[in-house]
Protein backbone atom coordinates (compact mmCIF):
# COMPACT_ATOMS: atom_id res chain seq x y z
CA UNK A 1 0.00 0.00 0.00
CA UNK A 2 1.44 3.44 -0.49
CA UNK A 3 -0.20 6.62 1.40
CA UNK A 4 -0.49 10.16 -0.18
CA UNK A 5 -1.18 12.64 1.74
CA UNK A 6 -2.40 15.98 0.90
CA UNK A 7 -3.53 19.09 2.40
CA UNK A 8 -6.36 19.93 1.92
CA UNK A 9 -10.01 17.95 0.18
CA UNK A 10 -9.73 19.86 -3.08
CA UNK A 11 -5.83 18.88 -3.34
CA UNK A 12 -6.76 15.40 -3.03
CA UNK A 13 -9.67 15.96 -5.27
CA UNK A 14 -7.14 17.02 -7.82
CA UNK A 15 -4.75 14.81 -7.49
CA UNK A 16 -6.98 11.57 -8.05
CA UNK A 17 -8.40 13.34 -10.59
CA UNK A 18 -4.60 13.61 -12.01
CA UNK A 19 -4.30 9.60 -11.73
CA UNK A 20 -7.49 9.50 -13.92
CA UNK A 21 -6.59 11.35 -16.85
CA UNK A 22 -2.62 10.09 -16.27
CA UNK A 23 -4.37 6.29 -16.94
CA UNK A 24 -6.61 7.86 -19.89
CA UNK A 25 -3.80 9.43 -21.40
CA UNK A 26 -1.90 6.22 -21.58
CA UNK A 27 -4.43 4.31 -22.55
CA UNK A 28 -7.52 5.76 -23.98
CA UNK A 29 -9.80 2.97 -23.70
CA UNK A 30 -9.37 2.21 -20.38
CA UNK A 31 -12.33 0.78 -17.56
CA UNK A 32 -13.00 3.09 -14.86
CA UNK A 33 -14.46 1.75 -11.55
CA UNK A 34 -16.16 4.78 -10.16
CA UNK A 35 -17.59 5.63 -6.53
CA UNK A 36 -20.72 7.64 -5.19
CA UNK A 37 -20.80 9.81 -2.42
CA UNK A 38 -19.05 13.06 -0.85
CA UNK A 39 -15.39 12.18 -1.06
CA UNK A 40 -15.25 11.77 -4.62
CA UNK A 41 -17.13 14.81 -5.88
CA UNK A 42 -13.83 16.91 -5.70
CA UNK A 43 -12.43 14.34 -8.47
CA UNK A 44 -15.53 14.96 -10.86
CA UNK A 45 -15.25 18.33 -10.49
CA UNK A 46 -11.82 18.42 -11.04
CA UNK A 47 -11.93 15.39 -14.45
CA UNK A 48 -14.81 17.74 -15.72
CA UNK A 49 -12.81 20.88 -15.68
CA UNK A 50 -10.16 19.41 -17.55
CA UNK A 51 -12.16 17.90 -20.07
CA UNK A 52 -14.14 21.55 -20.33
CA UNK A 53 -10.33 22.79 -20.92
CA UNK A 54 -9.49 20.12 -23.51
CA UNK A 55 -7.01 17.93 -21.45
CA UNK A 56 -8.64 14.51 -21.20
CA UNK A 57 -11.19 12.44 -23.84
CA UNK A 58 -13.33 10.01 -22.41
CA UNK A 59 -15.09 9.06 -25.71
CA UNK A 60 -13.50 5.40 -25.28
CA UNK A 61 -13.23 5.34 -21.43
CA UNK A 62 -15.65 2.83 -20.01
CA UNK A 63 -17.11 3.30 -16.29
CA UNK A 64 -18.66 0.84 -14.20
CA UNK A 65 -20.38 2.35 -10.91
CA UNK A 66 -19.73 0.38 -7.64
CA UNK A 67 -23.60 0.50 -6.57
CA UNK A 68 -26.72 1.25 -6.72
CA UNK A 69 -30.33 1.04 -4.43
CA UNK A 70 -32.49 -1.38 -5.30
CA UNK A 71 -36.10 0.07 -5.55
CA UNK A 72 -35.55 3.35 -6.81
CA UNK A 73 -35.36 4.10 -10.77
CA UNK A 74 -32.19 5.10 -12.07
CA UNK A 75 -33.92 8.57 -12.52
CA UNK A 76 -34.82 8.92 -8.69
CA UNK A 77 -33.10 12.05 -7.82
CA UNK A 78 -31.73 10.12 -5.57
CA UNK A 79 -30.66 7.42 -7.22
CA UNK A 80 -26.56 6.55 -7.63
CA UNK A 81 -27.54 7.20 -11.72
CA UNK A 82 -28.68 10.69 -11.14
CA UNK A 83 -25.56 11.16 -8.72
CA UNK A 84 -23.28 10.22 -11.38
CA UNK A 85 -25.32 11.90 -14.83
CA UNK A 86 -25.30 15.37 -12.22
CA UNK A 87 -21.84 15.61 -11.19
CA UNK A 88 -19.92 13.52 -13.90
CA UNK A 89 -21.22 11.93 -16.89
CA UNK A 90 -23.73 14.76 -18.49
CA UNK A 91 -20.28 17.05 -18.16
CA UNK A 92 -17.98 15.07 -20.11
CA UNK A 93 -17.71 12.93 -23.85
CA UNK A 94 -18.42 9.62 -22.64
CA UNK A 95 -20.91 7.57 -24.66
CA UNK A 96 -24.20 6.94 -23.07
CA UNK A 97 -23.21 2.85 -23.89
CA UNK A 98 -19.67 3.51 -22.18
CA UNK A 99 -21.48 4.07 -18.67
CA UNK A 100 -22.46 0.60 -16.54
CA UNK A 101 -24.52 0.92 -13.22
CA UNK A 102 -26.40 -2.05 -11.65
CA UNK A 103 -29.97 -1.37 -12.45
CA UNK A 104 -31.87 -0.75 -9.08
CA UNK A 105 -35.54 -1.95 -10.38
CA UNK A 106 -34.26 -5.23 -11.85
CA UNK A 107 -37.02 -7.30 -11.30
CA UNK A 108 -34.31 -10.22 -10.30
CA UNK A 109 -31.78 -8.84 -8.65
CA UNK A 110 -29.15 -12.33 -8.64
CA UNK A 111 -29.66 -12.17 -12.69
CA UNK A 112 -29.03 -8.40 -12.22
CA UNK A 113 -25.97 -9.00 -10.24
CA UNK A 114 -24.50 -12.01 -12.31
CA UNK A 115 -25.14 -9.71 -15.91
CA UNK A 116 -23.00 -7.01 -14.02
CA UNK A 117 -20.15 -8.87 -13.18
CA UNK A 118 -19.94 -10.90 -16.25
CA UNK A 119 -20.39 -7.51 -18.27
CA UNK A 120 -17.13 -6.34 -15.95
CA UNK A 121 -14.97 -9.27 -17.18
CA UNK A 122 -16.38 -8.98 -21.11
CA UNK A 123 -14.39 -5.28 -20.92
CA UNK A 124 -11.27 -7.13 -19.77
CA UNK A 125 -12.03 -6.07 -16.17
CA UNK A 126 -11.53 -2.72 -14.31
CA UNK A 127 -8.07 -1.21 -14.85
CA UNK A 128 -8.49 1.40 -11.78
CA UNK A 129 -11.31 1.38 -9.49
CA UNK A 130 -11.74 4.54 -7.10
CA UNK A 131 -13.29 3.75 -4.13
CA UNK A 132 -14.49 5.87 -1.18
CA UNK A 133 -14.55 4.33 2.81
CA UNK A 134 -17.46 4.61 4.91
CA UNK A 135 -17.60 5.17 8.81
CA UNK A 136 -17.96 1.41 9.22
CA UNK A 137 -14.92 0.62 7.03
CA UNK A 138 -17.31 -0.69 4.09
CA UNK A 139 -16.28 -0.03 0.45
CA UNK A 140 -18.68 -0.16 -1.87
CA UNK A 141 -21.93 -1.29 -0.07
CA UNK A 142 -19.62 -4.22 0.93
CA UNK A 143 -21.10 -3.79 4.74
CA UNK A 144 -19.27 -5.34 8.19
CA UNK A 145 -19.05 -9.33 7.68
CA UNK A 146 -19.69 -9.56 3.80
CA UNK A 147 -16.85 -12.47 2.99
CA UNK A 148 -14.01 -11.51 0.99
CA UNK A 149 -14.98 -13.96 -2.11
CA UNK A 150 -18.26 -12.32 -3.02
CA UNK A 151 -18.35 -11.41 -6.53
CA UNK A 152 -21.08 -8.33 -7.10
CA UNK A 153 -24.31 -9.20 -5.23
CA UNK A 154 -27.39 -7.46 -3.51
CA UNK A 155 -27.25 -6.77 0.18
CA UNK A 156 -29.35 -5.37 2.98
CA UNK A 157 -27.81 -1.96 3.84
CA UNK A 158 -26.23 -1.60 7.67
CA UNK A 159 -28.56 0.84 10.13
CA UNK A 160 -25.30 2.92 10.00
CA UNK A 161 -24.94 3.25 6.32
CA UNK A 162 -29.01 4.02 5.98
CA UNK A 163 -28.17 7.00 8.60
CA UNK A 164 -25.91 8.03 6.83
CA UNK A 165 -26.88 8.89 3.57
CA UNK A 166 -30.03 9.85 5.14
CA UNK A 167 -28.82 13.19 4.35
CA UNK A 168 -29.49 13.21 0.90
CA UNK A 169 -33.43 11.41 1.25
CA UNK A 170 -36.29 13.99 2.80
CA UNK A 171 -36.47 11.41 5.42
CA UNK A 172 -35.03 8.18 6.89
CA UNK A 173 -37.88 5.59 5.44
CA UNK A 174 -37.27 7.07 2.01
CA UNK A 175 -33.78 5.73 2.52
CA UNK A 176 -33.58 2.26 0.58
CA UNK A 177 -32.57 -0.52 2.88
CA UNK A 178 -30.90 -2.69 -0.22
CA UNK A 179 -28.77 -1.96 -2.61
CA UNK A 180 -26.58 -4.00 -5.78
CA UNK A 181 -22.69 -3.51 -5.18
CA UNK A 182 -20.01 -5.23 -6.38
CA UNK A 183 -18.63 -7.60 -4.12
CA UNK A 184 -15.43 -7.39 -2.84
CA UNK A 185 -13.73 -10.56 -4.95
CA UNK A 186 -14.97 -7.89 -7.79
CA UNK A 187 -13.19 -4.93 -6.26
CA UNK A 188 -9.99 -7.17 -5.52
CA UNK A 189 -9.94 -8.09 -9.31
CA UNK A 190 -9.12 -3.98 -10.62
CA UNK A 191 -5.54 -3.82 -11.90
CA UNK A 192 -5.24 -0.57 -9.41
CA UNK A 193 -7.01 0.86 -6.72
CA UNK A 194 -7.31 4.00 -5.26
CA UNK A 195 -9.00 4.65 -1.74
CA UNK A 196 -9.89 8.04 -0.60
CA UNK A 197 -11.05 9.56 2.34
CA UNK A 198 -11.35 13.09 3.41
CA UNK A 199 -11.87 14.50 7.05
CA UNK A 200 -11.37 13.77 10.77
CA UNK A 201 -14.17 11.47 10.91
CA UNK A 202 -12.75 8.96 8.99
CA UNK A 203 -9.35 9.11 10.41
CA UNK A 204 -9.51 5.88 12.68
CA UNK A 205 -11.43 3.94 10.19
CA UNK A 206 -8.95 4.39 7.97
CA UNK A 207 -5.94 3.77 10.05
CA UNK A 208 -7.57 1.06 11.14
CA UNK A 209 -8.38 -0.63 7.85
CA UNK A 210 -4.60 -0.66 6.79
CA UNK A 211 -2.25 -1.15 10.44
CA UNK A 212 -4.71 -3.49 12.31
CA UNK A 213 -5.32 -7.39 10.96
CA UNK A 214 -7.66 -7.87 8.18
CA UNK A 215 -11.09 -8.72 9.27
CA UNK A 216 -14.30 -9.29 7.65
CA UNK A 217 -15.73 -6.34 10.08
CA UNK A 218 -13.68 -3.78 8.31
CA UNK A 219 -14.59 -4.63 4.56
CA UNK A 220 -11.54 -2.29 3.80
CA UNK A 221 -9.07 -4.23 5.53
CA UNK A 222 -9.13 -7.23 2.67
CA UNK A 223 -7.19 -3.76 0.96
CA UNK A 224 -3.88 -5.40 2.09
CA UNK A 225 -3.80 -8.28 0.26
CA UNK A 226 -4.31 -6.06 -3.21
CA UNK A 227 -0.79 -5.50 -4.59
CA UNK A 228 -1.21 -1.83 -6.21
CA UNK A 229 -3.55 0.33 -3.62
CA UNK A 230 -2.98 3.74 -3.39
CA UNK A 231 -4.73 5.58 -0.57
CA UNK A 232 -5.21 8.94 -0.57
CA UNK A 233 -5.98 10.91 2.06
CA UNK A 234 -5.97 14.74 3.24
CA UNK A 235 -4.75 15.61 6.35
CA UNK A 236 -7.27 15.06 8.91
CA UNK A 237 -8.21 11.92 7.14
CA UNK A 238 -4.37 10.91 7.77
CA UNK A 239 -4.34 12.09 11.29
CA UNK A 240 -3.57 8.89 12.69
CA UNK A 241 -1.10 8.06 10.28
CA UNK A 242 1.23 11.03 11.37
CA UNK A 243 1.63 9.86 14.88
P1 LIG B 1 -18.82 9.47 1.59
O1 LIG B 1 -19.22 7.95 1.48
O2 LIG B 1 -17.84 9.75 0.48
O3 LIG B 1 -20.12 10.21 1.39
O4 LIG B 1 -18.24 9.70 2.95
C1 LIG B 1 -18.22 6.99 1.35
C2 LIG B 1 -18.81 5.61 1.46
O5 LIG B 1 -19.79 5.42 2.20
O6 LIG B 1 -18.26 4.69 0.81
Amino acid sequence: MKLVICETHNELGTKVAMEVANLIKNKPNCVLGLPTGDTPISVYKELVRMYKNGDIDFSQVTTFNLDEYLGISNSHPCSYNSFMQHNLFRHINIPKTSVHIPDGLAAFPDEECKRYESLIQTYGGIDLLILGIGHNGHIGFNEPGTLFDTPTHDIDLAFSTVQANSRFFDNIEDVPKRAITMGIKTILSARRIILMASGEKKSQIVHDAFTKEMTTNIPASVLQTHNDVLVMLDKEAARLFDK
